[in-house]
């Protein structure tokens, strides 16, 4: 089942998310319409509290759907080790439209539980890792503008009311 998105401002996107503590078939019904919705968004990744579900839980495939084994499931996520920093453009299904360079670290080290409470360490460079500190700080309820200058921050948000007013947000 494709789930909304919710956008900025939502209050919910700004909740850090509960540990999950449970996996059953709900859970991985919710880990399922995710990776569905993320699809038909055209996304990398999406986080729990982007469908209205303050939990730590995100789901992340570069491939967007084309090859199974690249579908990530990051339940109570935690990033053990960074190196290095780089600065690229980013986006969010949260904020259709917005891209800017944000700082990341380069390379980060995640460990994690699958949709069945299975612990795993992964290491992520690149887009990989860009993704899996995005959707980390999700769960965490910090957002990308806040990573950005407060310069570029406030263009942003000034686009964003903006598109209120003209109804196309
Ligand atoms: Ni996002």
């Amino acid at each position: 089942m494709i789930l909304e998105i919710r956008k900025y401002p939502d209050p919910i996107l700004q909740q850090p998310g509960e540990p999950i503590s449970v996996f059953d078939d709900e859970l991985r019904q919710l880990v399922t319409d995710m990776f569905e919705t993320t699809y038909a968004s055209n996304g990398v990744g999406l986080a729990a509290q982007q469908v209205g579900v303050a939990k730590r839980l995100t789901v992340v495939d570069l491939s967007v759907g084309k090859n199974p084994e690249e579908r990530l499931v990051l339940i109570n996520p935690e990033i053990i080790s960074r190196e290095g920093k780089v600065n690229q453009e980013e986006g969010c299904l949260s904020f259709p439209e917005i891209h800017e360079k944000v700082h990341r670290a380069a390379k980060v080290r995640i460990r994690a539980q699958n949709e069945f409470g299975e612990w795993f360490e992964m290491d992520a460079t690149e887009l990989l890792s860009r993704c899996f500190q995005h959707e980390i700080d999700h769960l965490d309820g910090v957002l990308f503008i806040f990573r950005m200058s407060s310069l570029k921050r406030d263009l942003v948000l000034r686009k964003i009311r903006k598109l209120q007013r003209d109804g196309e947000w």
